[in-house]
This record gives C-alpha cells, structure tokens and sequence, in this order.
C-alpha cells in the first residue's frame, strides 16, 4: 500500500523553497506567509504556558477553553450552527485539518471536485487518502469564479465532495454568495460533502466572507476548514482546527488526529487561546496593511511590467495572479517547456524574486505566475524594481 506515494507528487512551492535558498539576498514573494509577527496575546500566552509548566499531555482534541473559544468564534463569525466545543478539534494548522477531513471521509476511489486552480497540497491530501481529485475549473475571465454547471457535469456515482476555497489561494478570487448557494443546493441534490477551506476568511477585500456551511442544511455535510496561520501570523507555530457536525466521521477524524499527533502541542494551543481572547485590533492593522499593500503592488506590475505581466486587484486572500504575456521568452537557456515555470526560473535567477508557476496550481494555472503581496513595503518595493529592470531587458 505504501508505493501508492510515490505517485503523490511535492508541491513546487517546496521546490522553489529550495531554489531561494541558493539565491542571495532574495525577494521572498514566494511562500504564501506575512511579514508581520504574531501579535504580544500570542506570545505572552505562550510564555505563560511554559512558565506554569503547561507541558504535559492534553485531551486528544484540545484544550477545553479553546475548543469552547473556537465554537463560539464559529458561531459568531462564521455563523455555523455549531453545538458545542465537542464538534471540534484543533489540529497542527489548516493542513493537518484537511488530512484528517480526506482520511476521515474519503473511501478508496471516491472522487473530490477540487478547483483549478488551487493550492496544490489539497489535491495531494486527497490522493494520501486514496481518493481521485477531479479539477473544476476557476475562470479568469470571471475573476476566477466557478461554473456550477461545469461543477455538475462533473459528479459521478464516486464524487463524495466538492472542495471550496474562498478566498482563493493562488487566485485571490472570492466566490459570490449565490454560487456559494448554488454550490449548496448541488451538495444536496447529489449527497455530497463540502470540505470549506477558510484560510483566507480574514482577507476578504471585496464584500464580507461568507461560509457555505452557514446556509440552511449544510453544516451536516459541511467540513470547516481554518487556520491561525494568516489571521494571527503564526505560521510556523502550527494551530488549526475543524468542525464536523456527524459522530461518525468526527470519530474517524479524531482517531487520525490521535495516531498523528497525540495532541497539539500544548503550549501552541495556549497561544490560541491568548490570539482569541486577547485584542483583535492587532488583526484590524494586518488587513489595513494588507489592503494597501495590494494596491501597491498592482501598481508597481502594472508599472513596471507593462506588456509581459498583467495584473488583476485580487479580491481576497494576499497573492497576485499575474498573467504571463504568451509571446514572451526567457533569455535564459530554458530547460522548462511550460511558460509559467520559465517566468519563475528567470525571476529568481536573474531578478532575485521568489514567485510560484501557476502549472503548479493546476492545468488551468499555466500562463500565470503566483507572488505574495504580504512581504513588508521595503522587500516588495526591491522586489517590484527588480521586475522592472529584468524585464526591460526581456
Ligand atoms: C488555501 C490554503 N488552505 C490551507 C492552508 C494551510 O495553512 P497552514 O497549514 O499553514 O495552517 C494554506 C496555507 O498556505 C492555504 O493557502
């Protein structure tokens, strides 16, 4: 059963990842994490724990306090039906959350609609699990929207689920609430399950986020998917969580997330429990800066990239999908046939930028390149220079 992994492919994040470190003073547009650092309730929260040796072991699903501050979160924000605290458990970030929802749901076979593009590890989750993802698509035209109908077309007597990430990463593409509700009513008719990747919720710039699992009869079939990562800038501290209404699959879950991990580390979810309760006003300045950084850095491609990339005011989420113009050549020897790879090869070599291809995302991703607008004024700034002077050349 193991050799099955071989055929689940890396992400090319990870790749490029490597790349960058060769790269000397870099540009780092390329992984998807903020320049700010996790705000003082975080780290106090933390320190506290460690100091008042909260260092043993914790109940399987979370510490009772931020299991109880998660429900009520999700219920006030997220406006999910939740019960109580035992519909959730907390996990090691949003990537964790989405393995224990594929092992606890998927049968050999079953197949999951997941968009194209989309983060690559969400179709590799599913392939650990042994299901078969099967891409709709996003279209650029439309911002990046779905097709429900395409969506349709594409269940089969194995589909189980159907993936939705809004805000979208690599996209930054927002679903409308009436698609969310077409995407719903599809879920019903054929029986399906909704994995709802909420990473992104906090950095919605164009209408409110909305989850699907709030509408009527969908948080039973519903899995909410979130993250501490972006909201709360701990990305390496690793905290994430999920809410599964159905004891079946919430036990299936909960065996996964105990023969994976025990518990999550305790002193993180302490730290949890601090980002929670303490002031919110620290996430209030993220979007602030955020949101003017976006801007800037549409500015700076449209400025300094005139006729090789094209760039769209993302609507969510901290990446730029910027389009490739399919004339252009590398000046590099290219040993890449894929456009969207020779854009990132001669970013980083001859630019210093990191940036992500958009095949990595997905068939549909080709001819784009992804970069993260949440680096600091100062590395975006370097960055966009870099661009322009590298591409004048081209
Ligand atoms: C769409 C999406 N979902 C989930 C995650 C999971 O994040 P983490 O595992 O860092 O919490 C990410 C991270 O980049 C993401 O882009």
């Amino acid at each position: 059963m193991a050799a099955f992994l071989d055929s689940v492919p890396i992400s090319g994040i990870i790749r490029i990842r490597d790349m960058m470190y060769s790269v000397d003073k870099p540009f780092r547009l390329d992984q998807g994490d903020v320049s700010f650092d996790a705000p003082p309730s975080v780290k106090d929260a933390m320190l506290k724990a460690v100091h008042d040796n909260r260092t043993h072991y914790l109940p399987t699903n979370g510490v009772p306090r931020l299991l109880e501050l998660l429900a009520e979160k999700l219920r006030r924000r997220n406006h999910l039906p939740v019960t109580g605290p035992e519909e959730l458990m907390v996990t090691t970030g949003g990537i964790h959350a989405q393995y224990l929802a594929c092992q606890a749901l998927l049968e050999p076979g079953d197949e999951v609609l997941v968009p194209d593009p989309c983060w690559p590890p969400t179709a590799s989750i599913v392939m650990t699990s042994h299901g078969v993802p099967v891409p709709y698509t996003l279209d650029a035209t439309r911002g990046w929207q779905p097709d429900v109908a395409e969506i349709e077309s594409k269940i089969t007597s194995r589909t189980k689920a159907i993936v939705v990430c809004t805000p979208s990463n690599p996209t930054g593409g927002v679903i409308t609430r009436a698609d969310l509700e077409a995407i719903a009513a599809l879920a019903i008719k054929h029986n399906l399950w909704v994995l709802a990747d909420e990473a992104y919720e906090d950095f919605q710039w164009e209408g409110d986020h909305f989850s699907i699992g709030s509408l009527p009869g969908m948080y039973e079939r519903t899995i909410a998917l979130h993250t501490f990562s972006k909201t709360y800038a701990m990305t390496g501290l690793r905290l994430g969580y999920l809410a599964i209404k159905d004891k079946t699959i919430r036990m299936r879950a909960h065996k996964v997330l105990l023969y994976t991990a025990s518990n999550i580390s305790s002193v993180v979810q302490f730290a949890g429990i601090g980002a929670l309760e303490g002031p919110q006003d620290y996430v209030e300045e993220f979007r602030k800066e955020l949101f003017a950084r976006r801007q800037i850095f549409h500015d700076g491609i449209v400025t300094n990239a005139k006729g090789i990339l094209t760039s769209h005011l993302p609507a969510g989420a901290f990446y730029n999908f910027v389009q490739i113009n399919p004339e252009w050549q590398s000046p590099l020897k290219s040993e890449h046939t894929s456009l969207s790879w020779a854009m990132t090869e001669y970013m980083i070599k001859a630019g210093r930028v990191g940036c992500i291809p958009g095949a990595d995302f997905g068939a549909k991703g080709e001819g784009y390149v992804r970069l993260c607008y949440a680096r600091d004024r100062d590395e975006l700034k370097g960055a966009l220079e870099s661009i322009g002077k590298i591409l004048t050349r081209t």
